[in-house]
């Protein structure tokens, strides 16, 4: 496995449409072995996702995953999960303002709304059909990595720019007030 070197806002890639892999590409040796590097770029880089993209790669992969992560102490855990080809629909009305970051965008962070339920489909990256619900916080990741996969950028969507801060300015600010309001998410909506 290697760590791969992730794109930084303003490069070309991360605007492009990133392509479908059919089921051969996926079961390839090559491709397994990106999925490898994917998630430990992922790891390395304390991550809560990371779509293929972001690593110069423009195919519909992504990874998901949130442990004890220092960047997101207060998100619930997500196990470790690779969407291939995912499609994803809103689940009724429900939208919630989401503090965003993004190892692309560095040291920034904004509000984007995000729809509250949601309807994935997907292969994992044995091919394997995915057909799942998810709510809050972890529908709010999934939407922020498939937004990479056709080269949309969370700034792109952070309806009002006042929000934006740095992280020492979000932890200094802003933090109580966002954990507070999505921990009461979290226990509404499960995640
Ligand atoms: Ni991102």
């Amino acid at each position: 496995m290697a760590i791969r070197k992730i794109a930084q806002l303003g490069h070309p890639v991360l605007r492009q449409r990133a392509r479908e892999v059919d089921r051969d590409e996926l079961a390839s040796a090559a491709t397994q072995r990106f999925i490898d590097d994917l998630i430990e770029t992922m790891r390395d880089a304390s991550g809560a996702g990371l779509a293929a993209i972001q690593v110069y790669e423009p195919v519909r992969i992504c990874a998901i995953e949130v442990g004890d992560n220092p960047r997101y102490p207060y998100k619930p855990r997500i196990p470790l999960t690779v969407l291939v080809n995912p499609v994803l629909t809103p689940v009724g009305d429900e939208r919630f303002d989401n503090y965003e970051g993004c190892l692309s965008v560095p040291n920034l962070r904004g509000v984007v709304s995000r729809a509250t339920h949601l309807h994935v489909r997907a292969w994992d990256r044995d091919g394997n059909e995915i057909d799942e619900i998810v709510h809050g916080l972890k529908a709010g990741t999934y939407q922020h990595e498939v937004d990479h996969l056709d080269g949309v950028l969370f700034v792109d969507r952070v309806t009002d720019p006042r929000t934006l801060t740095t992280w020492t300015e979000f932890d200094r600010h802003h933090k109580d007030a966002f954990v507070a309001r999505i921990t009461e998410l979290v226990a509404r909506v499960g995640s």
